[in-house]
This record gives C-alpha cells, structure tokens and sequence, in this order.
C-alpha cells in the first residue's frame, strides 16, 4: 500500500514544471531524481538514488516555487508535489553554488575532482581560508558528505560507518580501510561512492580481512546477498573474479551494491 502524504498517495504521478518544461513525477520522491531523469543538470556531492538525501552539500540547490513563494531549497531532499514550479539556474541559483564550491574548495583544495566540478561552474580559487591539512588524505580529502555511511547502512546493510563529532570536529568516525571496523565486510561501496576519492580499497585493508576470515573468508557479493556462494576462490582479488564482472556489468559497471539500492536481486 502506498505512503500517504499531506497531499495524496505516495508515488502517484503528478506535473510540475522546470525550466519552462512540463515534467512528471511521483509524489514524494526526490525532486533532484526527477530533474535528472528529465535530463536537466543539477551538481550534487551528496546524492546518490536508493539512498536516503542527507543535504550535506548544498550545491543540488534550485529554486522552487508553489504560488506565489518562491524560495531556494536543496532538491535532493525536496519532493517533487504537483504544480511546483522549478527554475535550475537563475542567478541566485547560480552564486549560491559558486560559494558552496568556494567553500569546499577551502575544505579540501587538493582534490582534483573538486577543482573539475569548480572549473565547469566558473570558480578557479577560493576567496575563504583553508582549512589546515592533516597529512591523512583519508580525513583532508573528506568533505563529511555521508555517502560512505548511508552506502554502507543501506546498500551493505553493514553499518560499519558513522560520522562522530559536531561542527568542526566533525568526521568519519571509523575508517573503512585501514583501521578496519568491525562490521567491514570489504564490499568496497564506500570507496565507490565517495565523490572525493577519500577512501581507498587498500592492500592492508585486504590483507587485514584475509587474517580476520582465514582460508573461510567469505565471497563479499554472498555477505552482500548477491550471490549464492560462501568462500572466496579468488583471495580476493575480485578482478580476477568472473562473478564480479558479471555483476558489475549487470550494475552497468557501478558498484554491484547498486543492484541493491534499486530493489534488484541476481
Ligand atoms: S567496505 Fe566495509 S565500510 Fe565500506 S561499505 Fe562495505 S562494509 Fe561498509
Ligand atoms: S569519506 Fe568520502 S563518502 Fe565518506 S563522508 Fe567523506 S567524502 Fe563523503
Ligand atoms: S545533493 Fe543535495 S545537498 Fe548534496
């Protein structure tokens, strides 16, 4: 049965205009989603479809109207309701991003990824201070996007992740890779998904699961619930693993964890 909302049944389809454009949707769901398939370009840092929005990183911002208020709002986590109206790019829409990319940029001015994303939308520097580097690309490179963490609770169903502290003693508050938590299953998503390149899939990582599971270490894809069998025949080197290709290529060379995140199964 489908969610109720103020307005009428989750999911039902519903019209709503962006940018001039007549567009459907469903009632509820994520208006940045809706944007996409629509083919309109929004930047975002923190979304990731199947995932819950977290709104972290504020650059999916958009202007939305109903009425005769028009508002902006973060479209990531803002649903899409019949008759709003959408507009991706005033110039109010477009300052609002080149600060919230300016102020990444003095989060972590070294990632490359970043310094693309700022190029495309016309920020070359940061007018703000840099924040004091580390020396640990694991947490300079972290911009506390959250994907890491909802990937690994939602898609690995794993929870091995969280972000620990408040404002600016925020941080990930285990790693999953190198101090290896616990409940690490070595899927790899959170490596995946992370937009900075954060997180690496490292050999000490690799060889810290081997020691934990011994000659039983079990296939990540079968903890994942994607495929049947236990033990890993492959001492996990899944580029050498035929399954993994096959999963892969099923996920159209994402994560295979996606599969997950869209409600399929093998
Ligand atoms: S590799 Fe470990 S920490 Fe990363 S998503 Fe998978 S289970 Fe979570
Ligand atoms: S490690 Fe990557 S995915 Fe995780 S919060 Fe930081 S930037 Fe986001
Ligand atoms: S994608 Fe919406 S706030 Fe990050």
């Amino acid at each position: 049965m489908s969610r109720q909302t103020a307005e009428g049944p989750a999911g039902e389809e519903v019209r709503f205009r962006a940018d001039g454009r007549e567009l459907r949707g469903r009632r509820g769901e994520s208006l940045l989603a809706a944007l996409r398939r629509a083919g309109l370009e929004v930047p975002s840092l923190c979304f990731l479809e199947g995932l819950p929005a977290y709104g972290a990183c504020r650059l999916c911002l958009v202007e939305v109207k109903r009425g005769r208020r028009a508002r902006l709002a973060t479209s990531c986590d803002h649903p899409v309701l019949e008759g709003l109206e959408v507009r991706t790019d005033t110039p109010a829409v477009l300052e609002h991003r080149r600060v919230v990319l300016e102020l990444l940029l003095a989060r972590a001015p070294q990632v490359e990824a970043l310094r693309a994303l700022a190029r495309r939308h016309g920020v070359e520097a940061s007018r703000f201070e840099a924040r004091a580097q580390r020396g640990d690309p694991a947490e300079d490179d972290c911009i506390l996007c959250g994907l890491c963490v909802r990937v690994c609770r939602v898609g690995a169903r794993a929870e091995a992740l969280c972000l620990a502290g408040r404002g600016r003693h925020k941080r990930l508050g285990a790693r999953p890779f190198g101090e290896l938590p616990e409940r690490c299953i070595g899927c790899g998503a959170c490596a995946w998904v992370c937009p900075t390149g954060a997180i690496h899939m490292e050999a000490e990582a690799v060889r810290r699961l081997r020691e934990r599971w011994g000659s039983e270490r079990p296939c990540r894809y079968a903890l994942l619930g994607l495929a049947t069998g236990s033990v890993c025949e492959n001492d996990y080197q899944c580029a050498r693993c035929e399954l993994d290709q096959r999963l892969v290529d099923r996920a159209g060379g994402r994560h295979p964890v996606v599969l997950l995140l869209e409600g399929r199964r093998p």
